[in-house]
């Protein structure tokens, strides 16, 4: 019995499968087309010939290759150079496609749904799990309309016109949904009543950038109450606000990715911060802080998990008044970055640190893979007369644009991973460090131009593979390059 079960499939599959989309199907999209799509410049091939071309094959069409059912559509910007004008969508030219997964709709001037078009038909699409409804017109009501879709995993409404105060309760039927992207509208709020609240239980990634949130309290109690929130993104917010009670954040422990680009934050948000111990990465570049609101969020010490920080073109000059630590200036040496020892890169370019060039008080971040330091205030200690080494091995190293006025540091040295080095702009002195491209077999990037480095450009020991762009421009280097340079650096492609 099952093989003759078996035996049948193959034998249907192969009648039908290979044949193409569904007539029904087919049919649909040329009515798409016809009804909405209507650009002659897009979906060219999207025609009803003599030929009856496999709708499979259309641009933007995505079949399931043995049932032939057509399963993702791509209708990005289709309509949107020669219409301009706000169009409504009737969602019941969307029914025929049972088993669409995948629906991108973006960049079309949607403004809604057309009225008994079928709203509830939405709904109809079991298998949906994809909706980019992204840079198009709609507004709450939109809301209305999706509350069907329980099958929906990832939702995308950025820049649209959505308005005002969003309850999360008009969100509930999206049990499944597991990345929601609201971001660039103009949204003011976003509530959610945390006593009664239990759906979105699924969301773990949440892009709200460009909201102004007015009470901080209560947005932080909102996040609180989506149990598997891990990624959270609010660059450009603004949070007018301010976050009073921390008890609203006791159930905040999921979080492991957080986004503050560009966003002006009160500083009582900014401690409200640090209590989300299971930050793994934090990203607030470009934002209003002062070196006092940002080391209030790290000192607190408790970012324990913290893997990866971005924090470029704060201005982060100044003191701090006590917390756990003490006395803390714009000195790295006495802040508490250097006790995250769980960090693996580290961005810490244009601001006004003051850091060692032996980078010695980072010695004991083993897991640090990446630095990044350009244009801070790089200082040369006096000889260290205790020799640690450092327990990281790091791939990438930055340090330009600081006037430094030295020789190689020595921690360089015990560096094997090496993939780039970047130390222009520096004025560094001595002479071209042939031991680095030795001991970094895997070196790609070396960036020494605009430096005081001198002697004969020495060629190096042995031939090295890997190295594709050197710079040594803007040095002191006597002589002539030698011929064999290709021999030595055969991948180079920037000698410069
Ligand atoms: C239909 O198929 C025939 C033979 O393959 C071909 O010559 C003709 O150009 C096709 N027509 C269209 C509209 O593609
Ligand atoms: C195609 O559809 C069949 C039947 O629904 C399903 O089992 C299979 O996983 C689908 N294949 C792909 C690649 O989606
Ligand atoms: C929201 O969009 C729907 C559908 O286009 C429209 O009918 C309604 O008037 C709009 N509401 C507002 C407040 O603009
Ligand atoms: C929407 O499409 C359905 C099915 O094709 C049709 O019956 C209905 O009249 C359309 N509604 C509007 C408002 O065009
Ligand atoms: C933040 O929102 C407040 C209140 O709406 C407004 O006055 C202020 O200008 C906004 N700030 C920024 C940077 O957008
Ligand atoms: C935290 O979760 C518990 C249990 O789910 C709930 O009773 C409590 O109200 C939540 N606290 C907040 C501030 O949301
Ligand atoms: C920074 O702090 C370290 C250790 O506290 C100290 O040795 C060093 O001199 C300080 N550097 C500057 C530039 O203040
Ligand atoms: C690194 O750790 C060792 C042992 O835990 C400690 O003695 C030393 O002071 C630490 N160094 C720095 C720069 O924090
Ligand atoms: C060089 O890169 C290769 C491939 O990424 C890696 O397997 C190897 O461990 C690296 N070698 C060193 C010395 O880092
Ligand atoms: C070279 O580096 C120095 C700092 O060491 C900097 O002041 C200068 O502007 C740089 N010159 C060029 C041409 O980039």
């Amino acid at each position: 019995m099952m093989l003759v079960f078996f035996l049948l499939t193959i034998i249907l599959e192969g009648c039908w499968g290979t044949e193409g989309c569904l007539e029904q199907e087919r049919s649909a999209l040329l009515r798409l087309k016809h009804d909405f799509f209507n650009d002659p410049f897009n979906l060219e091939n999207w025609v009803d010939d003599e030929n009856h071309s496999d709708c499979c094959k259309w641009e933007g069409v995505e079949c399931n290759t043995s049932t032939g059912r057509v399963k993702a559509l791509y209708l990005s910007s289709k309509r949107q150079f020669l219409y301009s004008t706000a169009g409504q969508l009737n969602a019941s030219l969307l029914t025929p496609f049972q088993q669409l997964e995948t629906l991108h709709l973006d960049s079309n001037n949607i403004a809604g749904f057309v009225e008994n078009g079928g709203l509830e038909r939405l709904s109809g699409l079991s298998k949906l799990k994809l909706l980019n409804l992204g840079r198009n017109l709609f507004n709450n009501s939109i809301f209305s309309s999706l509350a069907g879709l329980s099958s929906l995993r990832t939702l995308s409404l950025g820049y649209n016109r959505l308005k005002g105060s969003i309850d999360v309760k008009e969100l509930d039927s999206l049990s499944n949904l597991n990345v929601l992207d609201m971001g660039m509208n103009e949204i003011e709020d976003f509530s959610v009543r945390p006593k009664d609240y239990s759906s979105l239980r699924r969301l773990h990634a949440l892009v709200l950038d460009d909201v102004t949130i007015r009470d901080g309290s209560k947005f932080f109690q909102a996040m609180g109450s989506f149990p598997s929130l891990k990624t959270l993104s609010l660059q450009f917010s603004n949070f007018t606000g301010t976050v009073n009670s921390q008890e609203t954040l006791d159930n905040f422990t999921n979080l492991e990715d957080l986004t503050l680009d560009y966003s002006s934050l009160h500083i009582s948000i900014l401690k409200s911060i640090a209590a989300f111990t299971s930050l793994k990465r934090l990203s607030i570049q470009n934002g209003r802080f002062d070196f006092k609101s940002f080391l209030l969020i790290i000192s607190l010490c408790r970012l324990g998990h913290l893997q990866e920080l971005h924090m470029g073109g704060n201005d982060l000059r100044g003191t701090l008044p006590c917390l756990y630590l003490n006395q803390l200036t714009g000195n790295i040496s006495s802040s508490p970055l250097i006790h995250l020892t769980s960090i693996e890169r580290l961005f810490l370019s244009y601001n006004q640190f003051q850091i060692p060039f032996s980078l010695e008080p980072f010695f004991n971040l083993s897991k640090l893979k990446v630095f990044s330091g350009e244009f801070n205030e790089i200082y040369v200690e006096p000889e260290s007369s205790h020799s640690t080494t450092p327990k990281f091995q790091l791939e990438s190293v930055s340090l330009s644009g600081s006037d430094i006025h030295a020789t190689f540091p020595k921690f360089l040295y015990n560096q094997h991973d090496l993939e780039l080095v970047d130390f222009s702009d520096s004025n560094l002195k001595g002479e071209f460090p042939n031991w680095l491209l030795k001991n970094n077999p895997n070196l790609s990037t070396l960036v020494l131009r605009n430096n005081s480095l001198s002697g004969p450009f020495q060629t190096p020991i042995q031939p090295h593979w890997h190295l594709d762009a050197l710079h040594v421009s803007k040095n002191f280097f006597q002589g002539n390059i030698p011929l064999e340079i290709g021999v030595y650096f055969p991948s180079v492609f920037k000698f410069v």
